[in-house]
């Protein structure tokens, strides 16, 4: 097994990923990289392994095989607890459901992460709710947000750590296609402004087409749609 090289050094790193579930083989041998400031789009229809993907990049389940870096660690021998704390420090996940907690206020939702990350501040909260839209929503309780706002508001709290890979997993699952898209601008700013790989799974064509680069997930394979054969 061969380290990825320094030179243009990936932020994800994946080889050989295999996955089941009972007897049932999920992903076949994935590979993948995401570079700095790269948006890369995770397609592929329902139930062919995108969440487990994602998953796994996040070091939240480990594969029956293969090995995941981001950066320069590689987090498949890991403990779980060394896992959770560099991903505190190196990811930022959004997924469909924002998750916010109830009982805070949007900028308190967002400063939590930084007390996770061990990074960040106040200041830094507000400073990303106003990059996301939200700053005049600081003080509202997520009950009172809309759909698009709370998936902004858990932007916000995943960009919190100065994450060097954002995962998203249909962060636009549940919303219009203005607020689709206005996720997505700020998915692709985030690259942009910050050099953050992100991926992005997503079953919408549309946003898909704007990313760098498109994967197409099937029978536990991974192709790269638009590229020659
Ligand atoms: N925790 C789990 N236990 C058993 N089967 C699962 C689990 N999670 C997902 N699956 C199955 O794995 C397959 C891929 O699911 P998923 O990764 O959610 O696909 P996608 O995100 O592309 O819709 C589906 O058949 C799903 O039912
Ligand atoms: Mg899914």
């Amino acid at each position: 097994m061969t380290e990825p090289s320094a030179a243009g050094s990936p932020v994800l790193y994946a080889e050989g990923l295999v996955h089941h579930y009972g007897q049932e083989q999920i992903l076949g041998g994935i590979h993948l990289q995401v570079s700095p400031g790269e948006v890369v789009a995770l397609l592929g229809p329902s139930g062919s392994g995108k969440s487990t993907l994602i998953h796994l990049i996040a070091g939240l389940e480990r594969p029956r095989s293969g090995h995941i870096w981001w950066l320069d660690q590689e987090i498949s021998g890991q403990s779980p607890e060394r896992v959770s704390r560099l991903r505190a420090r190196m990811l930022g996940i959004v997924l469909q459901q924002p998750h916010l907690v109830p009982e805070l206020n949007t900028l308190d939702n967002v400063f939590l992460a930084s007390l996770v990350a061990r990074k960040g501040d106040r200041g830094r909260a507000r400073q990303l709710l106003d990059q996301v839209g939200l700053l005049g929503r600081a003080q509202q309780y997520p009950a009172v947000l809309s759909g698009g706002e709370r998936s902004r508001a858990a932007l916000a709290r995943a960009l919190m750590s100065e994450p060097a890979l954002l995962l998203a997993d249909e962060p636009t699952g549940n919303l219009d296609l203005a607020s689709s898209q206005r996720m997505m601008d700020l998915l692709v700013q985030a690259a942009r402004a910050s050099g953050a790989a992100v991926l992005l799974a997503t079953h919408n064509p549309l946003l898909a087409e704007q990313a760098d680069r498109r994967l197409y997930l099937e029978d536990g394979k991974l192709a790269q749609l638009g590229a020659p054969s």
